[in-house]
């Protein structure tokens, strides 16, 4: 075992990662027998096989689970120590692993942006998924750093807020309630929902908000993901209820307003969170104290804020003009005529 190579171990990893040598050869730059022969070497090293083949797909035995385990191990303190010479050398150079929420997905390229700006040596690896998918990843210590909507519970972890995550109640512009000052919760249960994917956080702020009042949110349709949310709404499919972020591109122009109902927002933070205990890398360390710096902000909406109106370009309007929603009554009488 002592005499396998570095090498042999990258091509090991790439191929338990992406579950396929070919894939494993394209990411190496390295040919199929090449690839092959490497993992023949590390198996014989090992002296028990580590993969198995059923039908077309190739899985890690027992062996190379814990081979896997310690090889993805090593390699992290390869990384590390390779930056820590690159940071002796005056530069900031390495990969930073970032997992964020579905929702984060709206201010995080943003937020990655002047920071890339300002280390032109670091290249960012950023992954989004659902809070579910999010907290499996950090269970398994795949990344660096994750950002969530909320700390995981029973999991022992460094959290740190650094931005407001408001959560609104949407509606479609020509909705009964729209412009209705105070809205009791109850009357929005009425209301049928749509819903985020279960394992959303969005999703479960939502329903921890009815049930703490003792109601039950109508489910009428779930969407994976938070534009499709928007667009169904539009349609009229129903309300949700969702970051204040996911506006951040304005759109559905004009289609959509927030509703004002009692309990809402639901005020919420950003965090960003990593294994207590966990040796972060000096880019990870970087990124982090940049995270902390509030200039760094400048261009994220301002959904943190409390007050309704940030600014322009950011946020959904508030109900649009009668001329607006006369066209738009229009639009959809004629949308409705076509159909
Ligand atoms: P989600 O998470 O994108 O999975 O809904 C967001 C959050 O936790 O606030």
């Amino acid at each position: 075992m002592r005499r396998s190579t570095l090498r042999q171990l990258e091509v090991f990893e790439a191929i338990a990662r992406l579950g396929s040598f070919t894939r494993a050869a394209e990411e190496l730059f390295l040919t199929q027998p090449t690839v092959s022969m490497q993992i023949k070497k590390l198996a014989d090293a090992v002296g028990m096989p580590l993969f198995e083949q059923v039908g077309k797909k190739i899985y890690l035995t027992g062996a190379g689970r814990a081979l896997h385990a310690f090889t993805r191990e090593l390699l992290d303190h390869f990384a590390r120590f390779e930056m820590t010479l690159a940071d002796m050398k005056g530069l900031k150079r390495g990969t930073l692993r970032l997992a964020v929420v579905t929702t984060a997905e709206y201010f995080a390229p943003r937020l990655l942006g002047p920071f890339c700006l300002q280390y032109p040596g670091i290249d960012v690896s950023l992954k989004v998924s659902n809070r579910e998918r999010v907290l499996e990843r950090l269970a398994d210590n795949q990344d660096d750093l994750y950002v969530l909507g909320q700390p995981p519970e029973g999991l022992d972890v460094v959290a740190t807020p650094f931005l407001g995550n408001p959560l609104v109640v949407l509606a479609p512009a020509n909705h009964p309630l729209a412009g209705k000052k105070k809205v009791p919760l109850g009357r929005l249960a009425d209301e049928p929902f749509l819903m985020r994917e279960s394992g959303s956080g969005t999703r479960a702020a939502a329903e921890r908000l009815f049930r703490e009042h003792g109601l039950e949110m109508k489910v009428r349709m779930e969407l994976g993901s938070n534009e499709a949310i928007k667009q169904a709404i539009v349609g009229g499919l129903g309300v949700s209820v969702l970051s204040r972020h996911s506006l951040a591109l304005r759109a559905p122009v004009g289609e959509l307003v927030i509703l004002d109902v009692v309990g809402f927002p639901i005020e919420r933070q950003w965090y960003v969170v990593y294994p207590a205990g966990k040796q972060l890398s000096i880019v990870a360390r970087a990124f982090l104290d940049y995270l902390k710096r509030a200039p760094a902000f400048a261009g994220i909406p301002a959904a943190g804020r409390k007050t309704a109106d940030a600014g322009p370009g950011s946020e959904a309007p508030a109900r649009p003009r009668a001329s607006e929603r006369k066209a738009q009554a229009r639009a959809r009488a004629a949308r409705r005529a076509t159909t």
